[in-house]
């Protein structure tokens, strides 16, 4: 499932974030990705050890986690910390599929189920760095407003098309869902949400409780914790 969840991050928090990363030292993309990757990805990201790059991240999380959109579709388990990267003078990263183990240290690993992009700039700010996502309905070309987040299969192929004129940002991360499959995890963002428009057109719908009960004994049978 592909879903753009608007307004993660306030306009506000959205000016916030630009000024530091203005102010930031990048480094080389490459050093965070295996050999294969290293042909078709040129950018430049915070560096893993950056103090920035923990302070911003802890801020999406925190964000995320007041998100109700963003915990009924990806039901998150965990999460690898937000990392920062930019696209600039023809920067681009070609087509892959992201890793599917990703250490998260002291001995802990994380299964990326769930790819998250968190666009930081307006698409108007630059040309090109459209995120490209292919599956099994065709190419998606995702483009949002700054502080809006789009969130996908880490099964899938996709690509960041080059930047031809001023700078890309966004923040990127994975989550290990409490749900592996896709289709599962899509299935039960249907039926949340459908229960959230019942609640809200005719809250006393005798109804509601036995389809509330189905959610939950769906994510019961389902769900890895
Ligand atoms: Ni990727």
């Amino acid at each position: 499932m592909l879903l753009h969840i608007p307004n993660v991050l306030s306009r506000e928090q959205v000016g916030r974030f630009r000024q530091k990363l203005d102010a930031a030292s990048w480094t080389d993309g490459r050093e965070t990705v295996g050999h294969l990757g290293t042909h078709a990805k040129r950018n430049e990201q915070l560096p893993e050890n950056s103090a920035l790059r923990r302070e911003l991240g802890e801020t999406v999380l925190l964000a995320l986690v007041n998100n109700p959109t963003f915990f009924s579709a990806a039901l998150p388990l965990k999460y690898l910390p937000p990392r920062f990267n930019r696209y600039t003078g023809g920067g681009t990263y070609g087509f892959h599929v992201d890793g599917a183990v990703m250490n998260l240290g002291q001995g802990e690993q994380l299964r990326s189920d769930v790819s998250c992009t968190l666009f930081l700039c307006e698409p108007e700010e630059y040309d090109g760095g459209e995120l490209i996502i292919s599956d099994t309905y065709g190419e998606h070309e995702v483009k949002l407003p700054a502080g809006d987040m789009v969130l996908y299969p880490s099964s899938s192929l996709h690509k960041v098309q080059p930047v031809t004129r001023g700078a890309r940002l966004a923040s990127f991360f994975w989550v290990q869902s409490m749900v592996r499959d896709d289709a599962r995890r899509r299935l039960l963002w249907e039926l949340d949400s459908s229960i959230q428009q019942l609640t809200q057109d005719c809250q006393q719908h005798p109804s509601l409780v036995s389809l509330t009960g189905i959610y939950h004994n769906l994510l019961r049978q389902w769900a890895e914790t």
